[in-house]
């Protein structure tokens, strides 16, 4: 069946990893902006392993230049997950590529996103909340000035605090004060762990980051002590199993171990991280659920649930969501 009109519940997704191929040539092209390399010659983004591909997001996200540029982003990133049932999603934004970390330039490229995700709700009824991200191989430094931008613009749309890029690079307590700093604004948080670092990553972001989740978070099988905190602590796995095979962490789908973690009683929720690189979307990712482990309706339901509960939103949004799950 497909599950394209199931409404769902995103909590991961880059908002630059969520551009159409398509729209960066297009900002490409307008900009004058050379882009060889990025591109397979079908035009879909290129790329060998998890370093090569970060390397080509950035160059990518190159031709985002201005507040404009990412509102058409953010439009045409809404259609997209609106067109695959998405009711609520929250987007990874990186004051590192929205007006290098200057928090009154950050302010300007929030506006326009802001603007751009409150039309898509008018339009498709898709609810967007930004998460504020750090780049883990920009370094400590960088990443408290990103944590400033956050704590100066917390509110009814900027919601948490996150952390993406090299997880092999650094430890994540290396920002501690970042994620101090967001803590005490009020964010709520999570950071990507367990992508590649294995338990020993969990764990650093467990004591030294406390975070409530973990994107993907996956490797916590490797360590049943670990998952078992994991399991007692309520902390939400955001996972991404397409993007997780496409990229290498597991060979396939049937060798994910999605469906052992939500077994053995972690909460764990569907994304599709960077969709377009990894060609999938959540439609997709649905149809491979189903294929490999025989997940259905009360199933996805189930996930979606557990996606709302772990949601960044405030508690009227939770339940409008939670409505709308439960009328399937
Ligand atoms: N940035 C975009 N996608 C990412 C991923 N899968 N892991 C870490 N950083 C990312
Ligand atoms: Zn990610």
């Amino acid at each position: 069946m497909s599950w394209k009109d199931t409404p769902k519940v995103e909590l991961h997704l880059h908002h630059e990893g969520a551009a159409p191929p398509a729209f960066i040539r297009q900002l490409a092209h307008e900009k004058k902006v050379d882009l060889s390399g990025v591109f397979n010659d079908d035009g879909s983004y290129a790329f060998r392993d998890f370093v090569h591909f970060l390397s080509v997001y950035e160059a990518a996200t190159s031709v985002l230049k201005t507040p404009e540029d990412y509102a058409r982003l953010t439009t045409a990133v809404l259609e997209e997950c609106a067109a695959n049932g998405v009711i609520y999603a929250e987007s990874f934004i990186s004051p590192d590529f929205c007006g290098g970390r200057d928090v009154e330039a950050w302010k300007e490229y929030l506006h326009a996103i802001q603007e751009a995700a409150t039309k898509a709700e008018a339009d498709h009824g898709i609810v967007l909340k930004g998460i504020v991200t750090c780049i883990r191989h920009f370094g400590g430094e960088w990443a408290k000035e990103t944590a400033l931008c956050a704590a100066e613009t917390k509110g009814d749309f900027i919601t948490g605090f996150g952390m993406g890029g090299d997880e092999n690079q650094f430890t994540q307590g290396t920002f501690k004060w970042a994620y101090d700093c967001a803590r005490e604004a009020g964010l709520q948080l999570t950071t990507h762990a367990g992508e590649w670092g294995g338990p020993e990553s969990i764990r650093q972001a467990l004591d030294d980051l406390k975070v409530e989740r973990l994107g993907h978070g996956v490797q916590v099988i490797e360590d049943a002590a670990l998952m078992q905190r994991v399991i007692d602590e309520g902390v939400t796995l955001e996972v991404c199993p397409g993007s997780n095979v496409v990229l290498g962490v597991y060979p396939s789908i049937d060798a994910h171990p999605i469906k052992r973690l939500r077994d053995a009683g972690v909460k764990v929720t569907v994304s599709t991280d960077d969709p377009p690189f990894f060609h999938t979307t959540m439609t997709r990712e649905y149809e491979m659920l189903e294929q490999a482990f025989g997940w259905g309706q009360d199933d996805f339901t189930a996930l979606n649930l557990v996606a709302a509960e772990a949601a960044f939103c405030d508690t009227a949004t939770k339940t409008k969501i939670k409505k709308r799950l439960e009328a399937v």
